[in-house]
């Protein structure tokens, strides 16, 4: 099936990196927030970033006012009425996503393809509260979705070929490059990736090393392009806390359970860079 316009719901840091990349990929984008605030906030930083992009000579300046004019923000779901696919990039919260599932079944047009940004949660789920379980799958971007090239493509046990192909081309049509994952918590990347940012937490809270030792020591000795509390920071810790959550009430396997010290982070409102405090403290 054709993909024209696509629907995000959700204008956090995911919903918003998504939105921007669909609507800079040629793709008439709707984002629905829930109030007017949280909407202008998510507009400001797409058209910062288009600003950024057009600064560096990435973009033409008539490439900016056209990505602009390709994206809607609305506060009514009901917006999503044409839309061909809609990606739901809202709180991690499984509750929140049983609500809003339903919902959207009901709204969107029959074929339309229902997906979700979830990083660990059981997107089978989500899809069986829906009458269109075989038109819903995950699609799990990287922060910060316009520049990070890989997506998660997740099947259930209802997701059909053709919506599993359909959205396997629609990634490939953003500039990402796809990987199948089965519908397991963590997928395949916060499998690996959760139980290494929990071990940093817990060689600090044991006095093993310093964060800017760690930081370093990962940075420099393995090559990655941050050390584990930048990071954590960076995708937060709030983020970090559900996917451990997730994953680990799925194996109960103590590799994921969050540390005292990141649940205490949490529960201070401590969430990383856009909190303006962590792991480090920002401006
Ligand atoms: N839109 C478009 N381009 C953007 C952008 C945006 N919103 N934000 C940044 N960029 C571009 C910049 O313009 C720059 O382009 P250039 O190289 O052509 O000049 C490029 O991206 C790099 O940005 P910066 O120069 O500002 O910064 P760095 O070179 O330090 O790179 C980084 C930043 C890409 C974030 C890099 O540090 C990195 O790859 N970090 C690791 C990120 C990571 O691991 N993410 C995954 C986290 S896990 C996750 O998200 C899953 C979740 O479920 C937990």
């Amino acid at each position: 099936m054709a993909i024209r316009m696509v629907g995000v719901i959700g204008y956090g840091l995911m919903g918003g990196g998504i939105a921007q990349t669909c609507a800079q990929s040629g793709y008439e984008t709707v984002v629905c927030e829930v109030n007017q605030p949280l909407l202008d906030k998510g507009m400001a930083r797409i058209y910062a970033a288009w600003d950024m992009m057009a600064s560096k000579g990435m973009l033409t300046q008539g490439q900016v006012d056209e990505n602009r004019s390709r994206l809607h923000g609305t506060l009514n779901m009901e917006d999503f009425a044409d839309c061909d696919l809609v990606i739901e990039a809202v709180i991690e919260n499984m509750e929140e996503k049983l609500r809003l599932f339903p919902a959207l079944d009901h709204i969107l047009k029959p074929g339309a393809l229902l997906l979700t940004n979830t990083s660990s949660l059981n997107v089978t789920q989500m899809g069986a509260v829906t009458k269109r379980a075989d038109k819903v799958c995950g699609l799990h971007f990287f922060n910060p979705a316009p520049v990070m090239k890989l997506v998660e493509v997740v099947r259930t046990i209802s997701s059909s070929d053709e919506t599993i192909e359909t959205v396997r081309q629609f990634a490939l049509s953003l500039g990402k490059t796809p990987v199948l994952a089965k519908d397991t918590a963590g997928f395949i990347v916060n499998f690996l990736l959760i139980p290494y940012l929990l071990a940093a937490i817990r060689m600090l809270e044991n006095g093993m090393a310093s964060r800017d030792d760690i930081d370093t020591a990962m940075k420099l000795g393995c090559g990655y392009p941050m050390g584990p509390f930048t990071l954590l920071d960076y995708v937060g810790l709030d983020t970090t806390m559900w996917a451990a959550e997730a994953i680990y009430f799925e194996y109960k396997d103590p590799l994921y359970a969050p540390p005292p010290l990141l649940r205490r982070m949490v529960q201070s409102g401590m969430y990383g860079k856009k909190s303006g405090r962590g792991f480090y403290t920002y401006e």
